[in-house]
């Protein structure tokens, strides 16, 4: 049978390390794990007694396309808690997780053909989904002296329809302060280009608290999740805030591709918005390790790192110590025992010299990881 050539999006490497590293445990190798984007902890206990008491009498059957009304409501809450931004809850979408954010999204915005800016390096799926919809993702390539996040100079005259930012970023943890944000969509309204903000990482900040687009305008689609801050990846559930004037647009949209984000999912993560104390206690264990992450990986070899503002990812230009990334990612993984994520994923084009290091995962973990990576690093000379 035939296949449509939009389908034909490039693989999610990490998703092969992460085999090889399960490999390499199946075969008794004990690996430390820096290349998942994911909190080594689960739901919050509170979220899961609060759904084990919901399924004893609910049926847990479709809830409406736009999600659960009480849902929307502690979400548009969240805005006024973390952003002083007066929010009406009816924006609000609950989607089944960011990923589906995205589709709904670009679906919503973009005509086949449209151009999408995105910043290079950034998270891989935004280029592939965008190519599986028939747009066409626009790479803009940042520089280190804006912290590898784009600026209104990169896409001047591309003639885009579209500008989608991270802020804190994957796989950077770099933040977009307000003047920046605020540049990027002023620029980006100024050639009617429509302008999506990637808020996962909102929660997970170190130094500044992440400022919301939605602070500067209301004029833009903001994209988050249940995933990262809420410990809750496998749950797929998380949200969008669109203009009022989109929401029917989504609304058709969402019921047709999804009927509803997951029933039990969304009663979960309702619970989980009340349980502060155990997501905060999370993130101090990322400040943590950050911490030894900045101290560790530049006595390990690997100098030339940006201090990430947020998320829980040190993005490391390794063009110093290897020019083939995935090479090299394999080499760690062989003779350290850690698995890491080449660059590749997120920057098709300087890649070849860049790795990630993941600090989701627990602090023990992450002494161990820097150990191993010390040593192996002082006996490959
Ligand atoms: C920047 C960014 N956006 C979106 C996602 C996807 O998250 P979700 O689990 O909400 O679909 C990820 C996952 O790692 C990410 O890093």
């Amino acid at each position: 049978m035939r296949n449509s050539t939009r389908s034909r999006v490039d693989p999610f490497i990490v998703m092969d390390v992460m085999e090889a590293a399960r490999r390499a445990e199946e075969a008794g190798r004990h690996i430390i794990h820096m290349e998942v984007g994911q909190p080594g902890t689960g739901a919050p206990k509170v979220a899961l007694e609060a759904l084990g008491a919901r399924m004893a009498s609910d049926p847990m059957g479709y809830t409406v396309a736009l999600g659960l009304p009480a849902l929307r409501q502690r979400i548009a809450r969240l805005y006024g808690d973390w952003y002083g931004v007066d929010l009406n809850p009816e924006r609000v979408i609950v989607t089944s997780g960011s990923s589906a954010g995205f589709l709904l999204a670009f679906t919503a915005l973009f005509d086949s053909g449209d151009r999408v800016g995105i910043g290079a390096p950034g998270y891989p799926s935004y280029r592939q989904i965008l190519r599986a919809l028939g747009l066409e993702p626009v790479d803009l390539p940042t520089a280190p002296e804006n912290r590898l996040q784009p600026v209104a100079a990169d896409f001047a005259g591309l003639d885009l329809a579209g500008l989608m930012v991270a802020s804190p970023a994957n796989p950077t943890g770099t933040m977009l302060d307000r003047d920046a944000l605020g540049a990027l969509i002023e620029a980006a309204q100024g050639q009617g280009a429509s302008f999506i903000s990637d808020e996962i990482y909102h929660g997970l900040e170190y130094e500044a608290k992440a400022v919301s687009a939605l602070e500067i305008s209301d004029e833009v689609y903001v994209i988050n999740s249940f995933s990262k801050y809420f410990s809750m990846t496998g749950w797929r559930v998380g949200w969008m805030v669109v203009p009022e004037d989109h929401i029917r647009t989504i609304e058709r949209l969402a019921q047709n591709m999804f009927i509803c984000a997951p029933h039990a999912s969304q009663v979960a993560a309702l619970a989980a918005m009340e349980c502060e104390d155990e997501l905060q206690a999370n993130v101090e264990v990322y400040r943590r390790n950050r911490q030894l992450m900045l101290e560790g990986l530049p006595k390990a070899g690997f100098t030339n790192i940006a201090p990430p503002d947020g998320a829980f990812y040190v993005y490391a230009d390794v063009s110093d110590l290897s020019d083939d990334s995935r090479a090299f990612a394999a080499e760690i993984l062989e003779h350290a025992g850690v698995a890491v994520t080449p660059g590749l994923d997120f920057d098709p084009l300087r890649g070849h010299h860049t790795l990630r290091f993941s600090y989701a995962r627990a602090t023990a973990d992450i002494e161990e990881g820097l150990t191993r990576l010390r040593e192996f690093m002082r006996s490959r000379g």
